[in-house]
């Protein structure tokens, strides 16, 4: 019989490698808690049509990479409905958002979330079909100032932060302005009118774009097109004031808080609900899928999927991403985040007979916070100290004797010294550092 394997783009994450993302994960909430963000939890899967209308019929995301299926009705009172696996997490956030009427709190919502997303891309280094987000949204109504550029600029100098604390080097952002939706429909027009002549020349997919959504065609990789794509008019040029005025106060908080950027005139992302600012952090040892993390604003959003006016600006970071980044350092940055962590100490017990005393005082050693692993008396005691010295600083040997005297013999792998310790001391023993670690 064939063996079964985790579907194509999909992956399992094992120790000591988990270790690693819940230390990025916990430094994330740590980070997000002191620009007072809040977790949000939302469904892994939605209704379709919440990211056909808040992502974009369009895009590449809708039109080819969701898992979409048919939920028949089980019950007379329930409908069939067509239900998707999210493919990005911004749409639910803003569909919570009007669910819970948080506009009502007439307070900028600030909220973050950690989660598998799903599409259905050629898997890759870097690209996966179900891959991890961090990301955070800032939303709320006009009069809570969620259109202000300070929001913009608080988020990207948060990310700056964020990566810095993770120790992530040489990364760069990326800035660009798509304006407001009139000044991109003005500007889609303007390239439509301008590609009708080279569209011919490039690519199947800008072809296709160049009718379907032109802005598109500036995110084209193909070497052969990119002379073309130079060439073509430029979406700053397109921008009205109030657009170019709020782009410039965003760049001037950022000058003024020491958050470097690159303008990315092209930068225009694959999703159709995105305003004004647009970014993305790069980052090079990533290799063709160098995007980090991408985000921007998108006021018209809650609006598009029947809500109130509520305009709002977040990111998400590709975690799978994150994680091949730092594993790609010099190990010095890695460590300084990722140390594999041994545990206090290893119970070997001599004959199975100390078996269940072993598991009692490892349930004791483990009430007072230590990391415990127990051996089994089946084991020679060779096999116990070559086990013990892999994975724990210490090793706690349990016979007859020492269950009879309450006294355990205890070595120190680093040290090399062997100590007898009264078991009602072990804990505290075991809690003082091994000879150069600190526990
Ligand atoms: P996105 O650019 O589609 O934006 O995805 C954000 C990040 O998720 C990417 O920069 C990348 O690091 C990671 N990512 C995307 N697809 C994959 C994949 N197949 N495998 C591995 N990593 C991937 C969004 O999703 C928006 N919701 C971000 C946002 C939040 N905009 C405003 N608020």
């Amino acid at each position: 019989m064939a063996t079964l394997k985790a579907v194509r783009g999909t992956r399992d994450l094992l120790p000591p490698e988990t270790e690693l993302w819940n230390r990025i994960e916990a430094i994330a909430r740590r980070v997000f808690a002191r620009y007072h963000f809040g977790e949000i939890r939302t469904p892994i899967f939605e209704d379709t049509g919440l990211f056909a209308r808040g992502v974009g019929e369009e895009t590449d995301i809708v039109s080819k990479e969701m898992y979409t299926w048919e939920d028949r009705a089980r019950a007379q009172s329930e409908k069939s409905q067509s239900l998707t696996l999210r493919p990005e997490n911004t749409a639910g956030v803003v569909r919570a958002y009007i669910e819970h009427k948080l506009g009502e709190t007439g307070q900028l919502q600030k909220l973050y979330y950690i989660g598998p997303q799903f599409r259905r891309e050629r898997p890759q280094k870097g690209r996966y079909r179900q891959f991890w987000q961090i990301g955070a949204e800032v939303i709320g109504p006009p009069s809570a100032g969620s259109e202000s550029p300070l929001r913009d600029a608080e988020v990207l100098e948060m990310l700056a932060t964020l990566l810095d604390e993770l120790h992530i080097e040489g990364w760069t952002l990326e800035l660009n302005s798509v304006g407001s939706s009139a000044d991109r429909e003005r500007y889609n027009n303007v390239l439509r009118t301008a590609l009708v002549e080279v569209a011919p020349k490039m690519c199947a997919d800008c072809q296709r774009r160049a009718v379907t959504n032109p802005l598109r065609v500036l995110d084209c990789k193909v070497h052969e097109d990119q002379p073309f794509i130079e060439a073509l008019p430029k979406i700053g040029d397109a921008l009205d004031q109030a657009s170019k005025d709020h782009f410039a106060a965003v760049t001037a908080a950022l000058d003024a808080a020491g958050v470097p950027y690159k303008l990315n005139p092209r930068l225009v992302r694959g999703l159709d609900y995105y305003t004004r600012t647009t970014f993305e952090f790069t980052h090079g040892g990533l290799g063709a899928q160098n995007a980090l993390l991408g985000g921007g604003r998108y006021d018209g959003l809650s609006e598009a999927i029947g809500g109130p006016k509520a305009p709002g600006i977040g990111f998400a970071i590709g975690l799978d991403r994150l994680v091949l980044t730092l594993q790609g350092q010099p190990k010095i940055a890695l460590d300084t985040i990722c140390v594999e962590t041994p545990c206090h100490a290893y119970i070997a017990p001599l004959g199975e007979g100390q078996n269940a005393a072993a598991l009692a005082l490892a349930r004791e050693l483990r009430k007072s916070d230590l990391r415990i692993e127990i051996g089994d008396g089946s084991f020679r005691l060779k096999k116990s100290f070559e086990i013990a010295n892999k994975l724990a600083w210490r090793i706690v040997i349990l016979g007859e004797d020492e269950a009879k005297s309450g006294i355990l013999t205890v070595k120190d792998f680093l040290s090399g010294v062997q100590a007898k310790v009264p078991r009602a001391e072990l804990s505290a023993y075991l809690q003082k550092p091994a000879d150069g670690v600190s526990t």
